[in-house]
């Protein structure tokens, strides 16, 4: 039988953290191989917020150091940027034209986006129907992501249906592949870690930086129990283990921070040295992006062809 097809992406928004790590990135790592996978990144996705040349560049090369260190492998997966596929966009306006503007205003980033006082630009607020074309126009089984993209694969989901009930069958209704227990990673002041909120612990971070942000980590006076610190902790350490150390240091913040900075670093070190190998010779990897990009274009071209015909913009 056919793999089933894996799909996600990231944005090259800046640099990757650890939230992104274990709440998405890894599991890409866990799952090439056993699917047909296609990783993107989501250059267009990031012009809603970036718009900067040399920025986005930059950032569009990094996120692909960023996969191929923590090893994703390019011959298990396809590794491209959205940008190469050009059909998305033609196919988002297709969306566009089937969905309600009240139905887009329910999306949570974008009611976010007003909540904070922020003009939101229209392709912000479009934001979900260009990710409903990533996904559909790959025919994706699985979506693997954090829980905050959850509403985003069920806007898929709907796009999808909608689409094959007025035009006729076309699109499959792709699953969120979602991590459980750590399905959201705090950060350094126990909200969600975000680049957007300045709490992060850098994915490929200095020895220096680990530091500082693990000594950063909020913790609360009246308890003996450094929650934020135990929870960023349980990440690379088993519970029992955990249960142990933290009982036997109990009320030691220090102390206990040292010890998460040591695991930390020893975790993210042999990452953070395949990337600076990976980066002598950048150019080889850009053409790991270009290939991926061709193989992917020319698989959405061939379901854009069917879309076409089925909306009726295909006349010969
Ligand atoms: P950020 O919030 O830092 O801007 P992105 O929105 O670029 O992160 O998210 C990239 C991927 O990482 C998404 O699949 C997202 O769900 C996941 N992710 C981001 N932050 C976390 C977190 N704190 N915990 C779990 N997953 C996360
Ligand atoms: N919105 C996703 C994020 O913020 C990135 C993304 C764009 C994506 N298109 C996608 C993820 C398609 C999965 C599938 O992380």
């Amino acid at each position: 039988m056919a793999k089933k097809v894996l799909l996600s992406g990231v944005k090259p928004t800046g640099r990757p953290h650890v939230g992104n790590y274990f709440g998405a990135m890894k599991q890409f790592v866990e799952l090439q191989g056993k699917y047909d996978a296609y990783i993107f990144i989501a250059d267009l996705h990031a012009l809603t917020t970036v718009q900067n040349k040399e920025e986005l560049e930059e950032n569009t090369a990094g996120v692909l150091l960023d996969y191929m260190a923590i090893g994703l492998d390019p011959k298990k997966v396809t590794l491209y940027k959205q940008s190469d596929v050009p059909q998305v966009a033609e196919l988002a306006w297709i969306f566009n034209c089937l969905t309600t503007v009240p139905y887009l205003e329910r999306a949570h980033a974008y009611k976010d986006a007003v909540m904070n006082k922020k003009e939101p630009n229209v392709g912000l607020f479009d934001y979900p129907m260009l990710m409903a074309a990533d996904i559909l126009i790959q025919d994706a089984d699985v979506v693997p992501v954090g829980q905050d993209q959850k509403q985003h694969i069920e806007i898929a989901r709907d796009t999808a249906q909608k689409f094959n009930n007025a035009f006729g069958e076309c699109f499959k209704l792709p699953e969120p592949l979602i991590l459980g227990a750590m399905a959201t990673i705090p950060g350094t002041d126990g909200k969600k870690m975000s680049k957007s909120y300045n709490n992060t612990i850098p994915l490929f971070g200095s020895d220096e930086e680990i530091e500082k942000a693990i000594m950063g980590i909020v913790t609360d006076s009246g308890s003996d129990m450094p929650t934020n610190v135990y929870a960023i902790h349980s990440l690379l350490r088993a519970k029992d283990e955990l249960d142990r150390l933290y009982a036997e240091n109990r009320g030691q913040y220090k102390k206990l921070k040292e010890i998460l900075i040591e695991d930390m670093k020893n975790f993210i070190r042999p990452m953070r040295e395949r990337r600076q190998a990976l980066e002598e010779d950048k150019q080889a990897v850009l053409e790991i992006l270009k290939s991926g990009g061709k193989a992917a274009r020319e698989r959405a071209e061939t379901k854009m062809e069917e879309v076409r015909k089925l909306v009726g913009l295909k006349l010969y």
